[in-house]
């Protein structure tokens, strides 16, 4: 299968040559055909969620097991008829709040929505997203679209287009090409309850962000009770590695900025000492740290010097959770192309995005 690159114009995704691109891609998503895209988040492997031959299209091309459900995308309320059967006043205010943008609601799905799209669950998850591209390509495939993360199933979300042609080129019928994503990690899902909200995935909208809208006590799933999460919704997908590099995944954690940098050098040199191939995703205030601490030399994205066993990419700035989410991926996906057997990477504050980053860490880690 040849795979159609269809490229929207940065920043102009009301031109002449972008509208024609939309619409290409909508025309093929309508025609039962698969097409990755760009949200705020991550790309998407879109199809029509209404039609069960275009779905079963992605879970080929993702290698993604049936039982892990889809979100479904709409680009206006209107459509979100067609997709569940029932919202109860907490969800809407929560759509009121974060629609569009990069929350995900789990929704007693409508019967016109096939078993594929939810792995066989009574609930649905529906977002609209609010990256320009993905609003316009939604509005003209003028169906609810199902789109996972457009990488290989257990294998790092991509936020480029190039990211995607990696994993699935030649698998897939088109790739949106709509630039960098915006934030870097993906959407949060939430149950809203009668007595709260459950966050079942963090992400880029955060706790501190939904703690206000929410009626009631906002908690993670991992938090509730035995009694209670045998009444729970199920969640699958969030129990198995994912969000992983090939290399080996080592994580460090210290008290204060400091107290990481000396982790994180203890653990490159013990790591490089046993013959290993290394990686490092090191904020900006580590450079400094890394060139005075080594006495050998290593390379910077893109500059080589001498010959190295560490590699370094440079991840954003230590006090910039935002920066670091938007970069995580690129940088793993980075550290993977150069050849490294295993990657160094130290943990953010649990603060704001910072808690969706540490999350798809300690998931894509062998931890
Ligand atoms: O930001 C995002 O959410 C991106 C963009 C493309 O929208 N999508 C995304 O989809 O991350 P995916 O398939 O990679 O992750 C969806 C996860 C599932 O693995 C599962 O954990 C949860 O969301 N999920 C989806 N539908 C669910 C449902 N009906 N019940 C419980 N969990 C669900
Ligand atoms: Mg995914």
């Amino acid at each position: 299968m040849e795979t159609l690159r269809l490229t929207v114009e940065a920043g102009d995704p009301e031109s002449e040559a972008s509208r024609r691109a939309i619409a290409q891609a909508a025309e093929i998503l309508r025609g039962g055909g698969t097409v990755a895209f760009p949200t705020e988040t991550v790309y998407g492997l879109g199809a029509n969620a209404l039609d069960v031959a275009a779905v079963e299209k992605i879970f080929v091309a993702k290698e993604r097991p049936s039982w892990d459900p889809l979100i479904v995308h709409i680009g206006e309320r209107e459509m979100l008829g067609t997709v569940a059967a029932e919202v109860s006043q907490d969800a809407n205010r929560l759509m009121e709040a974060f629609w569009p943008g990069p929350l995900t609601l789990l929704l007693v799905k409508h019967p016109r929505i096939p078993e594929i799209v939810t792995a066989g669950l009574e609930r649905v998850g529906v977002r609209m997203p609010a990256h320009p591209v993905a609003q316009a390509l939604l509005r003209a495939a003028e169906v609810p679209v199902a789109a996972p993360s457009a990488n290989r199933f257990g294998r790092i979300s991509p936020t480029c287009a190039d990211h995607v042609a990696e994993d699935l080129e030649g698998r897939i019928d088109a790739i949106l090409d709509g630039g960098e994503t915006t934030h870097g990690v993906e959407s949060t899902v939430v149950d809203v309850r009668e007595d709260g909200c459950v966050i079942y995935r963090p992400g880029t909208i955060t706790l501190e962000q939904l703690r206000p809208v929410c009626r009631g006590e906002v908690r993670f799933r991992t938090e509730l009770g035995e009694g209670e999460l045998a009444k729970a919704a199920p969640a699958p997908g969030m129990g198995v590695r994912h969000y992983a590099p090939r290399a080996r995944l080592v994580l460090v954690e210290g008290a204060g900025l400091g107290g990481v940098e000396l982790a994180m050098m203890e653990e490159v040199n013990r790591l490089e000492a046993a013959g290993e191939v290394v990686g490092a995703m090191a904020p900006g205030g580590f450079m400094a740290a890394l060139m005075a601490m080594r006495k050998k030399p290593f390379d910077i994205r893109g500059f080589t010097m001498g010959h190295n066993t560490v590699h370094v990419y440079h991840w954003g700035s230590w006090g910039n959770p935002e920066e670091l989410a938007r970069k995580l991926y690129a940088g793993l996906r980075w550290l993977d192309a150069a050849g490294v057997t295993v990657i160094v990477c130290p943990l953010p504050a649990p603060v704001g995005i910072g808690l969706a980053v540490r999350d798809r860490l300690v998931r894509a880690s062998d931890r």
